[in-house]
C-alpha cells in the first residue's frame, strides 16, 4: 500500500502510471531523434506540441507520494499545480487535501493547470472516478492567462511542465506564496541548464533551494522571506 491508504484511487493510479510508462519508450525516441537533427525543422514547436498532446508524462510514483507527504506535514490547504495532463499529480495532491480537511477540519483546493483541451476533459473524468473533484479547480488553457488571478496565500506549489513554462509560472504564483510555502519542480537535475533563469527568480526573491536525489533531481525551495 502507498502512503495514500485508498484502495480505490490506488487502483486508478496504478492504471494510469501504467499508461505513462508504457509511452515512454515514444518520448524517449522521439526526443533521440530530435537531438540528431542538424537543423531543426520550422514547424518544430508544432511538432512537438501535436507529439505531446496525448502523452501523460506523469509525475513518478515516489515524487508524487513524496508530494502527498509533505502537503499532509504542512496541513497543506491551497495548492497550484503547474501541468496537470491527464491528472496523476492532481490527484496525489487533492487526496492530501481531502485528508487535512478529514483530519482538521475546513476545506482546501489545488488549483490545476491544463491547456490541451482533451487531457483537461480525461483528467475531469479521472477526478470524478476518485471522488476528488470537489477539492479541484482545473484552469483551462495557457498557465500565464489562468493563473493571473489567485486569491489567497499558497501553501505548497508543484512544478511539472515543459521547462520553458516554470519561470512564467513561477512569477505569476511566486507573490502569493506564503512565507513557509514549499515549491516543488521535477527533473532540476537532468535540465540544469533549462532551470536556468527559474533558479534565478529563486535566489532573488527569497528562496532556499535544494535538489533532492530523485531520478533526475526533484527541487525542494521554501520561501523564507527576509
Ligand atoms: C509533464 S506534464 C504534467 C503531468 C502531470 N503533473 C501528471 O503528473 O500527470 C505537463 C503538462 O503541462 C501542459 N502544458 C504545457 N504548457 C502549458 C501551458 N503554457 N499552459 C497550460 N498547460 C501547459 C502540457 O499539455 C502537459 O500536459
Amino acid at each position: 500500500m502507498s502512503v495514500l491508504h485508498d484502495p480505490k484511487l490506488e487502483s486508478l493510479l496504478a492504471t494510469l502510471h501504467a499508461r505513462s510508462d508504457e509511452q515512454l519508450a515514444a518520448l524517449r525516441t522521439y526526443d533521440a531523434e530530435r537531438a540528431s537533427e542538424t537543423k531543426p525543422p520550422a514547424d518544430e514547436a508544432a511538432r512537438l506540441k501535436a507529439f505531446r498532446s496525448d502523452k501523460l508524462v506523469a509525475l513518478d510514483r515516489d515524487k508524487a507520494e513524496f508530494c502527498y507527504q509533505l502537503c499532509r506535514a504542512g496541513n497543506a490547504r491551497r495548492i497550484v499545480e503547474i501541468g496537470t495532463s491527464y491528472g496523476v499529480s492532481t490527484l496525489y495532491l487533492a487526496a492530501a487535501v481531502r485528508d487535512n480537511v478529514r483530519a482538521s477540519g475546513g476545506d482546501g483546493v489545488v488549483i490545476g493547470t491544463e491547456y490541451e483541451p482533451d487531457k483537461a476533459a480525461a483528467a475531469r473524468a479521472h477526478f470524478e472516478q476518485a471522488g476528488l473533484s470537489r477539492y479541484i479547480e482545473l484552469r483551462e488553457g495557457d498557465l500565464r492567462e489562468t493563473l493571473r488571478q489567485i486569491d489567497g496565500p499558497v501553501d505548497f506549489m508543484l512544478m511539472d511542465i515543459w521547462i520553458s513554462m516554470a519561470r512564467p509560472a513561477l512569477e505569476l504564483v511566486g507573490p502569493h506564496l506564503k512565507a513557509g510555502a514549499v515549491v516543488i519542480a521535477d527533473n532540476t537535475a537532468q535540465y540544469p541548464s533549462e532551470y536556468a533563469n527559474y533558479f534565478a527568480y529563486l535566489a532573488a526573491n527569497g528562496f532556499r533551494t535544494m535538489t533532492l536525489p530523485f531520478d533526475g533531481g526533484l527541487e525542494l525551495s521554501v520561501r523564507c522571506p527576509s
